[in-house]
């Protein structure tokens, strides 16, 4: 099985201040696991060089919550991926729901900045995820391979490279509403086989991994991590919690 993986997407939620308070007691509580390389956090843009440095000798992993398709250039207000680089972010939150819906990023965007991480040789982590109607209408599986086809188009990967797809469905994010661990499984499954449908199935099988993401919490994560297929989570406000993500990251990384 590949590596599991816990994603925390700290969002626009944290000061500068609070952001290098929590990233260092993170640090400290995992310090001596053998997973904490599996463990990616992603605070908001201006907090990465002081994360930058309060990691700099630990193995946690520091990820970006968006990146511009161009690496340099007149794009104001845009983030350059050279400088993420020289910062040491290893990872790529690419298309979350709420960029997509409120900042209208399509998927043609987010497939433009795919391929530029992954230029870089930087861990991509592709949102996809349906809304509430399309869920009420039945829709989600058509409208997920939709998403899928469109944001790979043109991919191709390296030796070494993996893309972690990260289901969220919308419904699910910042609810509480948590989709039940079985049917994520399910779901989790079947965005596979549509890659397998893309590519094949060994690509889906070693360059793929697959996770969860929507009110995931204490609550839940225990019958989330029984699923092997469920390969890791993207956990937003329970991440801002010192213990509550500890035990997240124990839950499923142990
Ligand atoms: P949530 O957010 O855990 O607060 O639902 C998840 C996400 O948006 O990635």
């Amino acid at each position: 099985m590949n590596n599991r993986y816990v994603i925390a997407n700290w969002k626009m939620n944290l000061s500068l201040n609070e952001s290098v308070q929590l990233a260092k007691k993170i640090n400290i509580r995992l310090m001596k696991e053998i997973w904490r390389r599996q463990v990616v956090i992603c605070p908001d843009f201006l907090s990465l060089s002081s994360l930058s440095l309060a990691f700099s000798k630990s193995k946690l992993n520091l990820g970006a919550q968006n990146v511009f398709w161009q690496e340099q250039g007149s794009y104001t207000g845009e983030v350059s991926i050279k400088n993420l680089n020289q910062l040491n972010v290893n990872t790529i939150i690419l298309g979350h729901s709420e960029r997509r819906t409120i900042l209208k990023e399509s998927s043609e965007m987010i497939n433009k900045k795919l391929k530029l991480v992954l230029k870089y040789n930087l861990n991509p982590i592709v949102c996809i995820g349906e809304n509430k109607e399309i869920r009420d209408k039945g829709r989600e599986r058509s409208f997920l391979k939709k998403q899928l086809k469109e944001t790979l188009i043109d991919i191709r990967l390296k030796k070494n490279q993996e893309i972690i797809i990260a289901y969220e469905p919308i419904w699910a994010i910042g609810t509480g509403k948590n989709m039940p661990a079985k049917e994520v499984k399910n779901m989790l499954n079947y965005i596979k086989e549509e890659i397998a449908n893309l590519y094949n199935k060994n690509i889906a099988n070693e360059k793929f991994v697959f996770i969860y993401g929507g009110s995931v919490d204490t609550s839940n994560i225990k019958s989330l991590a029984k699923y092997s297929d469920i390969q890791g989570v993207l956990v937003g406000g329970a991440s801002l919690k010192l213990n509550s993500f500890i035990k997240i990251c124990k839950n499923i990384l142990e």
